[in-house]
């Protein structure tokens, strides 16, 4: 009898240890704007798994915004789009990293590159987070990205210098006023093997870096200037830390 009474009041306290644990080993993602620019953070998230409650929001110059839900194995791509206003046609459409949504949500779609990206995994492989800015994919504003909390000690990345002032013309991608508004990775531009350490380039040995990516690097020494950039450009930290993300650190 007792047994059975107790049931209804398991029931009931099995759903709420659950919710509160969700919440306890949920991490909490915030994105600062530190720019003199309004920029439309993004989110994006790996391997076919469901997408974070919120793909992509408006974030004012000198404004923070917290997402508090990033589930706990959280793996994905952090970027910020720049220079964003509705087109002719009403899509919501940014000259930089542009989703292509058409929405100031990304619902799943990547930036067009060039776009400076934040890569993060949370507790991968041995129970650590892996984390990196990534340039493979060109520049289009600074970032940085910093673990706070958990066991303390982890360092920063970032990618603090603006590429956009020494950008090669071959490489440069001109916003609609005339300016430099991003910096193409030559991989993009030329589309030959030894920029996107494609064939005969394919592995790390027959990938060195090429007077392009060394432009990025010489900026940014701690971001991934191109594909094998790994000794230089991955972070790590025993899982538990929250993340900030931090656009002109
Ligand atoms: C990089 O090297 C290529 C091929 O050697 C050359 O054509 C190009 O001008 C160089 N660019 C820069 C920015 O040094
Ligand atoms: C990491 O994942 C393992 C299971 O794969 C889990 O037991 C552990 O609690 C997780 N750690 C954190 C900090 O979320």
């Amino acid at each position: 009898m007792a047994g059975l009474k107790s049931l209804p009041l398991l029931q009931l306290i099995l759903p709420l240890f659950f919710v509160s644990n969700q919440q306890v080993v949920a991490v909490t993602l915030t994105f600062m704007n530190n720019c003199p620019y309004t920029v439309w953070p993004a989110t994006l998230t790996a391997g076919g798994h469901p997408q974070l409650s919120t793909t992509g929001f408006e974030l004012a110059s000198g404004s923070s915004n917290a997402i508090n839900d990033v589930p706990a194995s959280w793996s994905g791509r952090l970027w910020g789009r720049t220079l964003c206003a509705p087109d002719n046609a009403g899509r919501f459409t940014c000259q930089t990293a542009d989703c292509g949504s058409g929405k100031v949500e990304c619902g799943g779609a990547g930036g067009n590159p060039p776009a400076s990206l934040a890569e993060l995994t949370l507790n991968g492989s041995g129970g650590n987070d892996f984390y990196d800015i990534s340039l493979v994919d060109g520049f289009s504003i600074p970032l940085s990205l910093t673990p706070h909390g958990g066991t303390g000690g982890c360092s920063a990345t970032s990618c603090p210098s603006d590429i956009n002032s020494v950008c090669p013309p071959e490489l440069s991608l001109k916003g609609s006023d005339g300016k430099v508004v991003g910096c193409k990775s030559a991989c993009l531009v030329f589309n030959k093997p030894e920029y996107c350490c494609k064939g005969d380039n394919g592995t790390p040995e027959t990938c060195p870096p090429t007077n392009y990516s060394k432009i990025f690097k010489d900026k940014c020494p701690q971001a991934y200037s191109y594909a094998y950039d790994d000794k230089t450009s991955t972070f790590t930290c025993p899982a538990g830390a929250n993340y900030v993300v931090t656009f002109c650190p």
